[in-house]
């Protein structure tokens, strides 16, 4: 699986601005800071495509990335979208801004026809929050289907992966979900999750 281009597209806050091209939509969700835009960028290999910052709260809305696949045993290519989203859980955000937040975020994860799934990422050097189980179980309920991201994993070393791997599907409940360790900074997990995204795009 190769990826072939990787350019902004939009960024939406309500229905009219999601982009008007019909395209397949891969999403990533997690706390602020967890690194969603990082992700993006190391997917992508387009530096500064999506924003990052140190300071958690930096997406603010719905950014879409229109990206190109080549898949060996497919003619041709697959775009689709990567879709980055405002982080949650961060504590400075007020009551009534994490209101809108759950909103637009809300209306558009139930609404979007062609979400093809949504990837949960959690910082692998802690556990899983309160505030990650609860999307995590409203994803759930809601027949949208999950791939959690273990991110910055090259913050500690392979012995305690395992550990915090471990955590995480028994925070969240769920002994056979599968955890997919990834790093931004050494560009780790990317094949593997190039190869999730493939077979979603042609199955
Ligand atoms: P919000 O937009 O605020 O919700 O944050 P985000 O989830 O998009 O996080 P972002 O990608 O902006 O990254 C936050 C911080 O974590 C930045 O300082 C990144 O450099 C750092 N970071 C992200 N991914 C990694 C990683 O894989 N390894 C390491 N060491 N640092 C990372
Ligand atoms: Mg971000």
């Amino acid at each position: 699986v190769i990826i072939t281009q990787g350019q902004y597209v939009a960024s939406a806050v309500k229905k009219d601005q999601y982009p008007e091209n019909d395209l397949p939509e891969i999403v990533f969700i997690g706390r602020s800071n967890v690194g969603k835009s990082s992700l993006i960028n190391s997917l992508t290999r387009v530096n500064n495509l999506a924003r990052v910052s140190s300071q958690p709260g930096k997406t603010q809305t719905i950014n879409f990335f229109e990206v190109g696949l080549k898949i060996a045993e497919v003619e041709g290519r697959k775009a689709f979208y990567l879709v980055d989203l405002p982080g949650y859980g961060y504590a400075k955000t007020g009551k009534e801004k994490r209101k809108i937040w759950s909103k637009f975020i809300e209306e558009y994860l139930l609404t979007s026809q062609r979400l093809q799934f949504v990837c949960q990422l959690i910082d692998i050097r802690h556990e899983p929050m309160a505030s990650d189980v609860e999307m995590f179980e409203w994803l759930v309920k809601n027949n949208i289907p999950v791939l959690i991201v273990a991110t910055k994993c090259d913050k500690i070393g392979k012995t305690v992966r395992q550990r915090s791997i471990a955590a995480i599907k028994r925070k969240l409940g769920v002994a056979e979900l599968s955890v997919l360790p990834y790093s931004s900074l050494k560009n780790e997990g990317r094949s593997d999750l190039l190869d999730v995204i493939g077979d979603s795009l042609v199955e």
